[in-house]
């Protein structure tokens, strides 16, 4: 579109600048360095939007990319259940039974008896009343902060929270205050500095999804109950991961009872797509009104709730799935420390190296793919410091971790970027 000339708000005659011209030269400071998505393709450093072209034939951990066979440790699948052949046969069973899509709200003629039992599975698995399901991770957290606030309403939130936590919180009436990242201290000032008349409700992680650390959620109840307030915890990255039933790092701790709302996601340890949020019944009847998102958009399709509850079936019957996972997780932590990378804390499936130098963070991944691994690039202020962020799941084995090792030798050794300079002060 050209810019013309046009009468503008005020009634002046000028030129209108084109809403759309901001597409033709964007990009991002990349510590000092501007960067345009289009050099770095040029360049061969662009590390988004890799295609992959399916698992038919390829062993566990594998995926195929065109003709080469990639080791996958970029992917949430904790359990590795999305090729399970139960929860397949359950997604194909589905579609076979109900066809593929819902086509309505839940609200009007998109609840299928695969939702209500879903929704009373989830609700147990965290040990609640009830719970409701949502199309992805995402819009379940931003349904669920704006739906259960308004005006008058105080969210004191991590500061290190996933984007849709942010965004549902910025839709929200409420007002936001930030405490620092797992800081009691800091959580306990902020909810002093709360006025009495405020009614509050303390937004986490139980697993921080960039950087694999995980919250105080045992503290957060503690302070809640001091301060009178409520807690919101996003399992996203526990269900599955932690507790003897795999109800996430709250029922690991011992702390449901704690948790007024627990949020889960299926993208990751349910091999599916959508999001559950589960409390009392009374919060799960009033977000099933309030929630816009649930409201206005039409429900999970058959297939990907039929997967969630044969992958919930799995979960039960395979608990060692998950202990491999963390066996062989902390097993690559080790060995990583052991080479001198500097490695997060932490005690999860999430494994991040510091890579502090962004363009050098980009090569590391673009020539570890020449090699035949991914792994997944985290830039700020996505995370504090740029990371490598590997994840372990169940498909993995102690074989996987010395074939990453190697290939980030091998690369580390091409690109001529020492350890040192990926290790800790
Ligand atoms: C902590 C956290 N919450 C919510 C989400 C959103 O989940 P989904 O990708 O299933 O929409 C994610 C996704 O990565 C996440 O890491």
């Amino acid at each position: 579109m050209r810019a013309s000339s046009s009468r503008n708000a005020q009634g002046g005659q000028g030129v209108r600048g084109d809403i759309l011209a901001k597409c033709q030269n964007y990009g991002r400071n990349l510590g000092g360095q501007f960067v345009r998505p289009c050099d770095a393709q040029a360049a061969g450093l662009y590390v988004y939007f890799h295609t992959f072209t399916g698992h038919d034939g390829c062993p566990p951990g594998e995926i195929w990319m065109g003709d080469r066979r990639i080791l996958m440790f970029g992917c949430n699948d904790y359990l590795d259940l999305t090729n399970h052949p139960k929860v397949k046969e359950a997604a194909a069973a589905a579609i076979r039974r109900y066809g593929t899509g819902s086509s309505g709200s839940r609200l009007l003629n998109g609840t299928l008896d695969l939702h209500v039992r879903a929704e009373a599975e989830l609700a147990a698995l965290v040990r609640k009343e009830d719970a409701m399901t949502f199309g992805t991770g995402f819009q379940t957290n931003y349904a669920a902060l704006a739906g259960v606030t308004e005006k008058g309403d105080v969210l004191v939130c991590d500061h290190n929270l996933h984007a849709s936590l942010v965004d549902g919180a910025l839709r929200s009436p409420a007002r936001i205050v930030r405490f620092r990242h797992n800081d009691m201290d800091h959580l306990a000032a902020c909810l002093e500095s709360c006025a009495p008349d405020e009614k509050v409700l303390i937004v986490t992680e139980s697993v921080f999804s960039m950087e694999g650390d995980t919250a105080d959620l045992a503290g957060t109840a503690g302070l809640a109950r001091r301060y009178q307030a409520r807690v919101f915890v996003d399992e996203a990255h526990g269900i599955g991961v932690f507790g003897p039933g795999g109800g996430g790092l709250a029922e690991e701790l011992g702390v449901l009872d704690g948790m007024d709302i627990i949020m889960g996601t299926f993208s990751k340890s349910l091999a599916s797509v959508g999001g559950f949020v589960a409390s009392t019944r009374p919060v799960i009847e009033y977000l099933k009104h309030t929630a816009r998102p649930f409201v206005f958009s039409a429900s999970l399709p058959p297939a990907s709730v039929a997967a969630v509850l044969a992958a919930l079936e799995v979960m039960r019957a395979e608990p060692e799935r998950r202990q491999r996972m963390h066996r062989v997780a902390r097993h690559l932590r080790q060995e990583l420390r052991a080479r001198g990378y500097w490695v997060l804390d932490g005690e999860t499936p999430i494994v991040p190296i510091v890579v502090p130098d962004a363009i050098a963070l980009f090569r590391l991944c673009s020539c570890l793919l020449d090699e035949g691994v991914y792994a997944n690039p985290v830039m700020r202020p996505a995370a504090k410091h740029n990371l490598l962020r590997i994840s372990v799941t169940a498909a993995h084995d102690e074989s996987h971790v010395a074939r990453l090792l190697e290939a980030l030798d091998v690369v580390m050794r091409r690109l001529e970027i020492p350890v040192s300079a990926c290790a800790a002060d």
